[in-house]
């Protein structure tokens, strides 16, 4: 076990189960980094216990630490103030776990022993229009998540439920049909929006044309073969353009991944049946519907889940039911996934609810909506571009990209124009990730380009340059960082010992991530990581170290500080380039 703070919490938690009684079998002992100088841990969990006890906390501190066998792991332990436990590891232990953590290609990072099947529905944008700035949270935010499940052992399964069967379709198929669009050519659009756009006027302005557009959508949805053909060449361009705007982003969305609304398609009526079958659909004012209790619109009458409506079509929640449904039944997922904001979040409260009476969803599945807030612009209004328009995520791409090459010409222009633009890639992606998963996902958060470029902040170019900086070190002092070992002595500094301890706590940022599905947890640790090594550097001469054995443990802190930067900016989806 590579992280000490872990083995500390299990013999902590045993020596309270000993010392008062099987009841307390498995107490989390609540180990925390220590403030206090000459320690590294200390365990709070005596002032909760006290009252459970019957015992002043200091007594219950005291009992623990009497009960507990720390030989071998702690040089030592007093009880303080109230009734903290205070801990100081070995030397040798600390050494030890950084050692294991170097040659552990996970970094101390266990794989899970009872993998999920991850489920990750993300992204999943409208087919009709270009991907914009509304779609960017839930494309970075999915990923990471994709990523660091992945990174855990976890089978994940991608899931872009693209929005390809909707109303517009009809509009956009009649349009391009007086085109003179035929299926069987080989079509090109330059431009979704404008097309949309053109479609849309028409359709708001020319009776005639809008009765054909509604004609064309039962068309559609009743399975007429000219015009499946036709919606087919549209999508496969749509997703043509999607595909081009993952790639640059670096998500690893994948055409395979997408299964738009239409798959689920012939799949309703058996949905359907088994709702009516099941005693849970009803009919009320001509709309099958579901009520789930505790459901309630503004007025207090009951709110429905629509599965069908009066007309008879199929909506978007009786899509999402056959979707749970065989995400459970057909993908086998045991933990579902949805990456969607927060306004829908009454949407999927009532689809996991029905989901529940049905059956679909149960003790061996989980189903979590992983929600967050908007992306707004100056003075916290709409994120829009100065003629009012919504931002496309291309244009964003691009204008990040653009703001970093031009920093880079004026402060790195030794680097080669292939470098140049490779860097400038990295670090513009990268700020715009980092800048929407630094914050808890469930706030809004304002699009700023100075903040999240800063190299001075919680930014991806400062996690950036610190990794590049290190690579830089090992460029000048030319060693080979995999010839490095750690030897003993390695933590006498205590901006060593404070950096050694950051390093061997990867697994518990990571897990968190993959337990609550919050990014911002490996950004704080990263960030941490980041500033405790910046302090370190600052204290501790590395390629003017005192020994050769002090120069070869900060080299080693230095490497590793560096493969774990890289590791975590990775599972965040953003690259760590070597030199910037
Ligand atoms: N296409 C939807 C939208 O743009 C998001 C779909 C989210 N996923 C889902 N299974 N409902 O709002």
């Amino acid at each position: 076990m590579a992280n000490p703070s872990q083995q500390l919490g299990v013999r902590l938690s045993l020596a309270i189960q000993q010392a008062f009684g099987d009841e307390f079998a498995g107490t989390d002992p609540i180990v925390r980094r220590s403030t206090q100088a000459g320690f590294d841990y200390q365990a709070n969990v005596a002032m909760s216990l006290a009252k459970r006890v019957g015992a002043p906390p200091r007594e219950v501190a005291t009992r623990i630490i009497e009960a507990a066998d720390l030989s071998g792991l702690c040089a030592a332990i007093e009880v303080a103030g109230p009734g903290f436990v205070n801990l100081r590891l070995e030397d040798e232990i600390i050494v030890g776990a950084l050692t294991d953590s170097t040659t552990d290609p996970r970094l101390g990072v266990a794989a899970v022993p009872h993998p999920d099947t991850a489920v990750v529905d993300y992204s999943s944008p409208n087919g009709a229009k270009e991907m914009h700035v509304g779609h960017l949270r839930s494309t970075v935010i999915g990923d990471t998540l994709v990523r660091v499940l992945g990174f855990l052992g976890h089978t994940v399964i991608r899931q872009n439920h693209l929005g390809d069967w909707g109303t517009q379709f009809g509009m956009l198929i009649e349009h391009l049909l007086d085109q003179g669009w035929d299926a069987s050519g080989d079509h090109a659009i330059a431009d979704l929006d404008a097309l949309y756009l053109e479609a849309r006027t028409r359709f708001d302005g020319d009776e005639e044309f809008a009765e054909r557009a509604r004609r064309r959508v039962v068309a559609l949805q009743g399975g007429d073969e000219q015009t499946l053909a036709v919606w087919r060449a549209l999508m496969a361009e749509s997703v043509r353009h999607l595909q081009a705007v993952y790639d640059r982003l670096g998500v690893l969305l994948t055409p395979e991944d997408v299964r738009g609304e239409s798959f689920y398609n012939p799949l309703l009526p058996g949905v359907v049946e088994e709702l009516v079958d099941k005693g849970l659909a009803v009919v009320d004012d001509g709309a099958l519907c579901v009520f789930a209790p505790g459901f309630k619109r503004p007025d207090g009458e009951p709110l429905p889940m629509i599965v069908r409506k009066s007309d008879g079509g199929f909506g978007y929640a009786a899509t999402d039911l056959a979707a749970l449904r065989y995400r459970v039944g057909d993908l086998g997922g045991t933990r579902l996934i949805y990456a969607v904001d927060a306004r829908q979040a009454q949407h999927f409260a009532m689809l996991f609810a029905v989901a529940s009476m049905a059956g679909w969803l149960h003790d061996d599945v989980r189903a979590e909506h992983v929600m967050f807030g908007s992306v707004l612009g100056p003075g916290r209004k709409p994120f829009q571009t100065r003629t009012g328009d919504t931002v496309k995520l291309i244009d964003l791409i691009a204008e990040a990209e653009t703001r970093v090459a031009a920093v880079i010409a004026d402060k790195a222009p030794d680097l080669s124009p292939d470098e140049r633009e490779s860097v400038a890639h990295a670090v513009g992606i990268g700020a715009v990730k980092y800048a929407d998963l630094v914050n808890d996902r469930i706030k809004d958060y304002v699009f700023d380009w100075e903040r999240m470029l800063a190299m001075d902040g919680n930014t991806a170019p400062y996690l950036q340059y610190a990794h590049a900086r290190i690579r830089s070190i090992f460029r000048r002092a030319e060693v080979d960082p995999d010839t490095l070992t750690f030897v003993a002595g390695a933590v006498q500094e205590p901006e060593e010992r404070a950096l050694a301890l950051q390093l061997l706590t990867l697994d518990e940022a990571v897990d968190a991530v993959g337990e609550s599905l919050q990014p911002h947890r490996l950004c704080t640790y990263l960030f941490e990581l980041a500033s405790l090594f910046t302090a370190f550097y600052e204290k501790c001469p590395v390629l003017r170290a005192e020994t050769g054995e002090q120069r070869q443990n900060r080299l080693s802190l230095c490497d590793l500080t560096a493969r774990i930067l890289a590791c975590g900016l990775d599972l965040l989806g953003i690259e760590a380039p070597d030199r910037m």
